[in-house]
This record gives C-alpha cells, structure tokens and sequence, in this order.
C-alpha cells in the first residue's frame, strides 16, 4: 500500500491491480467479479488492520516454547448494504472472530444525499476497532454518515475499506472524520456530472469506477 495522501493508503500490490483491472472489465461475469471482491478485500484486510493491538502469549513450538501473539482487542466489521457485503467474506478471512454489524444506505440518485434505512447497532458496540466496508466511495457522503453512526455509538477507532475511491468522495471523508483511515485498491478521477444525452451514465459515477458495485457483484 502506499500512503498517497495523509490517512489514505492505495493498493500498489501487481496482484491487486490485476485483480482490480479484471473487476473494472464490462465483460467480467458476476460470479468470477463476487471472487476478486473477495480476494481484493483480503489484501485491504491485511493491510488495514496492520496496527490492530496484540499481546504476548507463551507458545509450545515442538522444539520449546517462544514467545507468540494473540489479538488484543475486538474487532467489528461494518458492512454498508449492499454493495459492503462483497467485501465482509474476504476481511473476515483475516479476522476470523471479528462481529459484522451491516448497516442499510442508499444515496438519493438526483440529490446523492445518503439515505440510511436500517440500522440495528448497539448502543455501545463491544468493539474498540471498527472498519466501515463499501466497495465505492463516490461523494463520500454514505461512508462518511456511517462511520459518524458506528463513531455515535461508542468505537475508538473506525477504518475505512474499500475498492475505488474518487477524489471527492476522499475529500469529504478525511475532512468529515480526518481521524479515519481510508484503504482502497485505487483512487480514480473523477465522478460523472449530470446526463445531457440519452444513453449517459448516471450523475455522481466514479470514473473510470467499475460501474454499479452492488448490481456487478449481485448481477442484478
Ligand atoms: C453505492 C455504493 C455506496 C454509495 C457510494 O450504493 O455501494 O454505498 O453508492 O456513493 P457515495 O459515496 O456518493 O455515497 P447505492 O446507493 O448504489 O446502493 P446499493 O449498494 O444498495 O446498490
Ligand atoms: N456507486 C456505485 O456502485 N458505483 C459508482 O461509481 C458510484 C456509486
């Protein structure tokens, strides 16, 4: 990963441009796109949870005992439906023990305002380590009014995982929370203005993006 602003760490691994360029692919099938999600997010696993706290712990190897870790702290994983559920299978194979508390947002397509529609968080979630989930941070406004949500109830540290970033979105998010970490596999240009012509994208699009996430990943 490499830091390319203050707080934000972009995925220069070949193996995650690799993968990420199949993902960007218009040909590339739901099932085999739902598989590199997974496998982008194990690496953007590891590399944001490279602070998480651990403790010593004494380990019988079969020729003597050492000195080993085990986590020192719990970890939550906040998916943002739907398009967040993509990335939980591979961030979970890191941590496997980690709880998933997914929450419900969708952006208004005309004003790109986030709407939330579920949300069943504890009061006070037994974590101290939270990392927000979402494939496509656009204007930034649905990550950034979840993790004020999960910050709202009680986590010391939230992180952000995700697959494409745009500058924007980036932006609002560091200013909006600049304690939050953000961890993508790339950031892109621009987003898309308004459509003037029939047959133009939708208004608020990351280019050159991947296209809808949550359509891509569900083939809907
Ligand atoms: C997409 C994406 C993010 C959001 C990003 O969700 O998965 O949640 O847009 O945009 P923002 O940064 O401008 O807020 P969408 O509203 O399409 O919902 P879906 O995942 O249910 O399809
Ligand atoms: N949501 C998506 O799924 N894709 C984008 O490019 C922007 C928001």
């Amino acid at each position: 990963m490499r830091e390319v602003q203050p707080g934000v760490y972009v995925g220069v691994h070949p193996l995650i441009q690799t993968k990420l360029t199949l993902m960007r692919d218009v040909r590339t099938h739901h099932r085999e796109f739902r598989t590199l999600a997974r496998e982008v997010a194990t690496a953007l696993g590891w590399a944001a949870l490279y602070d998480v706290r651990v403790r010593e712990r004494p380990v019988q190897t079969p020729l003597t005992t050492t000195v080993g870790y085990e986590l020192d702290e719990k970890v939550g994983l906040v998916p943002i439906l739907r398009a967040g559920l993509g990335l939980v299978d591979g961030v979970l194979s890191v941590v496997p023990n980690a709880s998933v508390w997914p929450i419900g947002i969708y952006r208004d397509e005309e004003t790109l305002q986030p709407v939330t529609y579920y949300e069943k968080l504890p009061e006070q979630m037994p974590v101290t380590l939270c990392i927000v989930l979402d494939p496509m941070l656009a204007t930034g406004g649905s990550a950034a009014a979840a993790i004020s949500l999960v910050k709202s109830r009680g986590v010391e540290r939230v992180k952000y995982i995700g697959l494409v970033g745009a500058p924007e979105g980036v932006e609002f998010v560091r200013t909006q929370h600049p304690d939050v970490e953000i961890f993508l596999a790339a950031l892109d240009d621009h987003l898309t203005p308004p459509p003037t012509r029939p047959g133009d994208p939708p208004k608020g699009y990351i280019v050159p993006g991947l296209g809808d996430a949550g359509d891509r990943l569900f083939g809907t």
